[in-house]
C-alpha cells in the first residue's frame, strides 16, 4: 500500500510537469512489438491519460513483426538490405493489411477510454489521414527496394488542425505519392519527420531495449546532442536499434524539437515515469544540458532558500536572510536540474586582500553522492583563480573533513584576514580552513 505521504509527495513532484506539458505537442513512436504485448492496453490507456492532461498527441506506430508474420504465412521471404525492407508487390499487400489491422486495433483501444475509472466515457477522438507524402527509395547498391519509400513531405498544417480540434492523430508507416502510389516507410523516420514538421516539444521513441553505456552497462539517463554525437563517433559498432534512434534524436533536435526521449517500453508505466518525474526512467537527448552548473541569478533565490533551510535548521549552515542572499547573489554558484536548484555555494571575493571565502555549500539530499559538491568547489576555485585571489577560506562546523580531503588545511582565528575576523561568530565556533590558490 502506498502511504498517504508518498502519494502526496509523488503528486506534488509531478505537478510541475503536468503543468508544463499542457498544450505541448508530443510525437510518440512505438513498434509493432508493442501491439503484440498482452499489456498493450496499459500503454494505450497511458496515451489517453496524456491526452486528458491537455497534451497534443501524435502516435506513429510500426508494423514490422506484423508484416513478417503475414509474409511467413504466405511462405514468402522477408527481404532486407541494410536493415531496410525490400517491399515486393506481395510484401506491399502485407504492409497494407498489417497497417489497417493495427490501426483498427489501436483505435478500438483508444475508444475504450479509461474503462472502470471516472474517465470512462471521456470520448477520445482519433484522426488519421494522408498526412505523409512519400517517394520511392529506388535502387541502392544495385538492389531495387520496390515499394519501400522515404518521407518527402509531411502535411504538418493538416495534422495541427486535427490537434486543434482535440483529436489524437494516429499515423501508420505508410506514405502516398501524388500519383497515388503507396509506399512502405520506416515508422521511426515518419515520427522524426512529423516531429520536425510540427516543431514538437517532444519526440518519444518507445523502444524494445534500454540504452546503456557499453563499457559500464550503466543506463544513459541524459545526453546533450553534442554528447550523443561523440558517443556515436566513439561507438561505431552499435546495433541499429541503438544508433538509429540516437541519430534521429540528433537530427530532430537540430531541427528544433525540444526534447527527445528514448524509453524502454517494457516497463509498465515507463512513459508516465519518464514524463512526470524529474529524473525519468529513459534516456533524454536535448540541445541544452539537463543539469548545469552556473552563476546564480535573482530568479534562483527561492530555490537557494529552499535548499539551505533544512541545513540552517540543523546548524550546518549559518542563517542567511533573503535580503542578504539578494545583495550577494552575484557570488552564488548553483546547480540546476530541470528547473530545480539542487546545489549551491557562494564565493565571497575580497579582491583587495586577494582572498576569498567559500560559504553556503549545500547539495539537495536526493542528489548527494554524485560529486556535485566537488564540481561546485572546483567551479568556485576556478572563479577565484580568475579573480587573481591567492587564498580561499572556509568556515565549517560539521564538514571540515570534507574540505580537508580537498586540499584545505586547518588554521586558526589569528590567521584569518581582518574582514573575515569581523564576520566570525564565536558562538558557532566553526573550524577555520584555508587553501592556497596556485
Ligand atoms: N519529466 C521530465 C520531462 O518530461 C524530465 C525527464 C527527464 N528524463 C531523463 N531521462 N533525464 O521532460
Amino acid at each position: 500500500m502506498v502511504s498517504n505521504q508518498s502519494f502526496v509527495n509523488w503528486f506534488r513532484d509531478s505537478s510541475p510537469y503536468i503543468h508544463s506539458h499542457r498544450n505541448k505537442t508530443f510525437v510518440i513512436n512505438f513498434g509493432g512489438e508493442a501491439l503484440l504485448d498482452p499489456d498493450f492496453d496499459h500503454l494505450v490507456h497511458d496515451f489517453a491519460l496524456l491526452k486528458s492532461l491537455g497534451i497534443r498527441l501524435v502516435l506513429v506506430h510500426g508494423i514490422r513483426p506484423q508484416i513478417d508474420e503475414r509474409l511467413q504465412k504466405l511462405d514468402a521471404p522477408a527481404l532486407f538490405h541494410k536493415n531496410l525492407r525490400i517491399t515486393s508487390d506481395l510484401a506491399l499487400q502485407c504492409v497494407k493489411e498489417a497497417a489497417g489491422t493495427a490501426r483498427v486495433e489501436i483505435e478500438a483501444l483508444l475508444s475504450l477510454g479509461l474503462a472502470n475509472t471516472p474517465m470512462a466515457g471521456y470520448g477520445l477522438r482519433v484522426a488519421s489521414g494522408n498526412f505523409v507524402t512519400a517517394k520511392p527509395i529506388g535502387v541502392i547498391d544495385g538492389v531495387d527496394y520496390g515499394h519501400t519509400g522515404e518521407v518527402r513531405r509531411i502535411d504538418g498544417a493538416a495534422i495541427s488542425r486535427q490537434l486543434d480540434q482535440d483529436a489524437i492523430v494516429l499515423i501508420s508507416p505508410i506514405g502516398y505519392s501524388p500519383s497515388g502510389e503507396v509506399f512502405n516507410l520506416s515508422a521511426e523516420q515518419v515520427a522524426t519527420q512529423v516531429a520536425i514538421s510540427l516543431k514538437a516539444e517532444k519526440l518519444i521513441f518507445l523502444t524494445e531495449q534500454g540504452f546503456n553505456y557499453p563499457e559500464s552497462g550503466e543506463p544513459i539517463q541524459q545526453m546533450t546532442t553534442a554528447e550523443a554525437r561523440s558517443f556515436l563517433d566513439h561507438h561505431p559498432d552499435l546495433p541499429n536499434t541503438v544508433s538509429l534512434p540516437l541519430k534521429a534524436a540528433i537530427q530532430s533536435s537540430n531541427a528544433g524539437v525540444g526534447r527527445i526521449h528514448l524509453i524502454d517500453r517494457r516497463t509498465d508505466g515507463a512513459l508516465l515515469l519518464e514524463l512526470f518525474t524529474r529524473n525519468g526512467i529513459g534516456t533524454l537527448v536535448s540541445e541544452a544540458p539537463f543539469e548545469d552548473i552556473r552563476s546564480a541569478t535573482l530568479d534562483d533565490i527561492g530555490g537557494i532558500l529552499e535548499l539551505i533551510k533544512p541545513l540552517e535548521l540543523q546548524g550546518i549552515l549559518a542563517k542567511r536572510t533573503r535580503e542578504k542572499i539578494e545583495t550577494e547573489i552575484a557570488d552564488y554558484i548553483v546547480i540546476e536540474r530541470d528547473g530545480l536548484i539542487i546545489g549551491c555555494t557562494a564565493l565571497h571575493a575580497h579582491r583587495h586582500g586577494h582572498f576569498g571565502a567559500i560559504a553556503c555549500l549545500a547539495v539537495h539530499p536526493g542528489y548527494r553522492g554524485g560529486a556535485r559538491g566537488n564540481r561546485m568547489l572546483e567551479h568556485a576555485y576556478r572563479k577565484a583563480k580568475k579573480l587573481a585571489l591567492k587564498k580561499l577560506y572556509v568556515l565549517s562546523t560539521q564538514t571540515a573533513h570534507w574540505f580537508i580531503e580537498r586540499g584545505f588545511q586547518p588554521t586558526d582565528f589569528n590567521h584569518l584576514p581582518e574582514p573575515l575576523k569581523i564576520l566570525y561568530n564565536p558562538e558557532r565556533n566553526s573550524k577555520i580552513l584555508v587553501r592556497d590558490i596556485e
